[in-house]
């Protein structure tokens, strides 16, 4: 897959698990080619099989404020889910879903290549990190294949909760931090391509 109008044409076209069945639209996601951020939710809900895009209900409604608090719009990010397709009455993905769907979401870190990966929920937390449980691990930064990540619980889960709310807010914050942080890393060489800029290989 070489580009992501390709990716998203196979994903919209996809036949691989039986959500294909169900669904109204798949939701490949959304956001610039070189955005520095990803966020990966679970799966689309009613209103995203609806119109084919990620994060357009109540919860994308609370992510849009969040993003806003620390200075950012929704069209300046990457915004994707680990199945592209609504599960059933919004169950879970099941695990033969979320294998049938990996090969897209691999797809797009590898065009995209954010510098900073939000996950939001368990379900997008186990994709990369499978051992861990969301609530030890989330506000939490670290880095795994030369990329930071943050973990958040899920956006719809503060819907209805005023302590979650207060977490995830607070969480968020790290966001503007660790953005910062990967900026200035980035503006700064490695210390490879410094020994090459000083002629030591
Ligand atoms: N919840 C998700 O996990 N993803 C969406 O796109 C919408 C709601």
């Amino acid at each position: 897959m070489t580009t992501l109008e390709e990716l998203y044409r196979r994903i919209r076209t996809c036949p691989d698990c039986p959500l294909s069945e169900t669904r109204t639209h798949a939701v490949p996601g959304e956001g610039p080619p070189d955005a520095e951020v990803m966020f990966i939710g679970e799966g689309p809900g009613y209103h995203e099989d609806r119109q084919g895009r990620p994060f357009v209900g109540p919860a994308g409604k609370f992510l849009e404020e969040l993003l806003e608090g620390i200075g950012l719009r929704r069209d300046q990010v990457y915004i994707t889910n680990v199945v592209k397709c609504r599960p059933p009455n919004n169950r879970d993905p099941l695990p033969s879903e979320i294998a049938a769907c990996r090969k897209y979401l691999e797809a797009q870190i590898a065009l995209i290549r954010p510098r900073v990966i939000v996950t939001l929920g368990r379900h997008s937390l186990a994709w990369f990190f499978p051992k861990d449980s969301i609530s030890k691990v989330h506000g939490q930064v670290r880095r795994k294949d030369g990329m930071y990540f943050l973990h958040l619980y899920h956006p719809a889960a503060a819907l209805h909760q005023p302590a979650m709310r207060e977490t995830i807010e607070e969480d968020f914050k790290k966001l503007g931090q660790v953005l910062e942080e990967a900026r200035r890393e980035s503006a700064s060489p490695q210390p490879m391509e410094r020994a090459e800029q000083m002629r030591l290989f």
